[in-house]
């Protein structure tokens, strides 16, 4: 897996029985690869769609494909283990879920790059990728695909659960007590890390702001909040799905003009309430909602079990349990419940690709959109 973020590869080696939402997951596992910094920049610089060029674009195919069978092989030589079957996300490059014009017609695509061809011949196991398509074929945003996994691990007999994740960008699946799979709700919430990534990386020269600490120096300043706060993508009602095509390098050059000259770790603190803040809105706004005139209690809708580089974010989860503590809801990290916050994702890869290898849809219409249930994702055989 490698998430908007751009930081690297994670790789998760689990065991996997059962079939479809029985399925039951075992981590056997887990490392974190960073991608070189060349190579993190030439995945950032062709996100940006009015330079990438196409010659970049397939020869970063290819480069990935090798990078992610080289962070495969180590990973299975440090566990001394050899996988059967691998799932690989890929690199995300351009996701635009909802259909826009485009000659004359109206199209939503997506792309995620890292060559699984490559990776089959490099490890010589089948290789399922490119699992967003098929739902959106199917009339879906193609995201979110993790509440399949979050259905799979969280759901429980007697109280509801909100799963948050915090990558570079951040999403939530809400999951009501004995919820069937077509009552999970989930969606993008806005940005995780990604604001926060690039505001400490244009003040403080840095890639993230390790452990909270730059914007736990400063207070995030009301103004520029509320304003960043009436971006329509924050009322707007699930399904909705969030890139850097939302929160990249335009929104972060207005969210720095609106602090004018303001300290800079204030501007980092605001970037990181900004993240709180959007999520207490999401729960507050789309997902309690769902309990109204229900026979479903908000009382028992008890867990927000957080995952993703975020959890590391101390000031961020301070910020988040600030927003949360008035509804009464505990705040836990996937790690307390058993799943590493950085493996998760990976695990969730994984999952859909023995779903896939045993032509078992996995996406979860609910959640994306999509009008019908899908086979997600392609085969490269070895
Ligand atoms: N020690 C840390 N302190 C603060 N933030 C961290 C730390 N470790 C990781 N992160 C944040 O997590 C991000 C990566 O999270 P990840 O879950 O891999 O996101 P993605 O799925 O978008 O790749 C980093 O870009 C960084 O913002
Ligand atoms: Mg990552």
């Amino acid at each position: 897996m490698s998430g908007t973020s751009a930081d690297g590869i994670n790789v998760a080696l689990v065991r996997i029985q059962g079939r479809g939402f029985r399925s039951r997951l075992e981590l056997l596992a887990h490392y974190q690869f960073p991608y070189p910094a060349e190579v993190r920049h030439a995945v950032l610089a062709t996100m940006n769609a009015t330079t990438a060029r196409v010659a970049d674009l397939a020869r970063l195919n290819f480069l990935l494909g090798e990078l992610y069978a080289g962070a495969v092989r180590a990973a299975q030589r440090r566990a001394r283990l050899e996988c059967e079957l691998v799932g690989c996300h890929g690199q995300t490059l351009y996701h635009q879920g909802v259909a826009q014009p485009f000659l004359g017609h109206r199209v939503a695509c997506t792309w995620q790059s890292g060559e699984a061809a490559v990776i089959a011949a490099k490890l010589g196991v089948p290789v399922v990728s490119d699992f967003r398509p098929a739902d959106m074929a199917a009339g879906g945003k193609g995201a979110p695909l993790v509440p399949f996994l979050d259905y799979v691990l969280y759901r429980h007999r007697r109280y509801g659960r909100i799963v948050q994740n915090l990558g570079g960008i951040g999403n939530l699946t809400a999951i009501v007590p004995r919820a069937l799979p077509e009552q999970v709700v989930a969606f993008d919430t806005g940005p995780g890390n990604m604001v926060i990534d690039a505001v400490t990386e244009r003040l403080f020269g840095k890639p993230y702001d390790r452990n909270g600490r730059l914007a736990a120096r400063g207070e995030p300043i009301e103004r520029v909040l509320r304003e960043l706060l009436r971006n329509p993508f924050f009322r707007q009602r699930p399904p909705k799905t969030a890139g850097r095509e939302q929160f990249g390098r335009e929104f972060v050059r207005d969210f720095l003009r609106l602090c004018r000259r303001g300290d800079a770790n204030d501007i980092a603190a605001t970037a990181t309430a900004l993240t709180a803040r959007s999520i207490g809105i999401a729960v507050r706004r789309f997902v309690l909602p769902l309990l109204e005139g229900g026979e479903i209690r908000p009382a028992r809708f008890r867990e927000f079990v957080v995952s993703g580089g975020g959890t590391k974010n101390a000031t961020l989860m301070r910020m988040i349990r600030e927003e949360l503590a008035p509804l009464k809801m505990r705040v836990r990290t996937s790690g307390d419940l058993g799943m590493p916050s950085e493996a998760k994702e990976a695990a969730a890869f994984a999952l859909l690709a023995y779903q896939t290898w045993r032509r078992l849809p996995s996406n979860v219409p609910s959640a994306t959109g999509a009008q019908r249930l899908a086979v997600l994702g392609k085969i490269s055989y070895p």
